[in-house]
């Protein structure tokens, strides 16, 4: 039982991809009350939780968010995203960014647990200053991650080209006792 237990958890944690295509149904609020939940009690360095969230549901906004420079395309089609908005205190760069890869795939699988898909989108360049101008965010922020959070559209999922090996084998990046 508990062995079951493990081998579904595992499948979870393993079976988490990105999703780029969603249905237009909106992600109900308790479970964006428990994405939210668990990106609160994400861990970061020495517990600073250097991040704030912007939710972001508008298609006029969301739209806007993909014209910036960066590649959240996906955000459109998407019913709402996540706006990772860190701290950006100086000194502190390597721990943020380092807690937002912790936030994110966080609030990824959270999104997984409710059969939500979600992707994650870079900004780059002016995206980011573009960004933060958009939603009103201060300058000071580092805002360089949406997410994007829906019901997966599983005729375009299914549509994808097939990736034969999606990943290395372990044999080429696992070394035992020395490298
Ligand atoms: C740091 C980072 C940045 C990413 N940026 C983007 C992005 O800007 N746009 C996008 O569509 N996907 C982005 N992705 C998703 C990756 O392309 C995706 O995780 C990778 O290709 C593996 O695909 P899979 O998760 O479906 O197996 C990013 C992933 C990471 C970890």
């Amino acid at each position: 039982m508990a062995d079951t237990a493990a081998h579904d958890r595992i499948a979870f944690l393993r079976g988490l991809r990105a999703v780029r295509a969603f249905r237009p149904e909106p992600v109900p609020q308790g479970a964006l009350d428990d994405i939210l939940d668990v990106a609160r009690w994400s861990g970061s360095a020495s517990n600073r939780q250097p991040w704030e969230l912007v939710v972001v549901r508008d298609p006029a906004a969301r739209r806007a968010l993909t014209d910036v420079e960066g590649y959240a395309q996906h955000l459109a089609g998407a019913p709402l995203g996540i706006v990772l908005v860190m701290n950006g205190v100086p000194g502190y760069e390597e721990q943020e960014i380092y807690d937002e890869g912790r936030l994110c795939e966080r609030i990824m699988l959270a999104a997984a647990a409710h059969g939500l898909g979600s992707c994650i989108g870079w900004l780059v360049g002016q995206g980011s200053a573009d960004a933060k101008a958009l939603l009103g965010i201060p300058a000071e922020r580092r805002v360089k991650t949406i997410i994007s959070i829906g019901y997966p559209d599983g005729e375009a999922q299914r549509a994808r080209p097939k990736r034969p090996q999606a990943r290395k084998p372990l044999s080429e990046i696992v070394h035992e006792e020395k490298y």
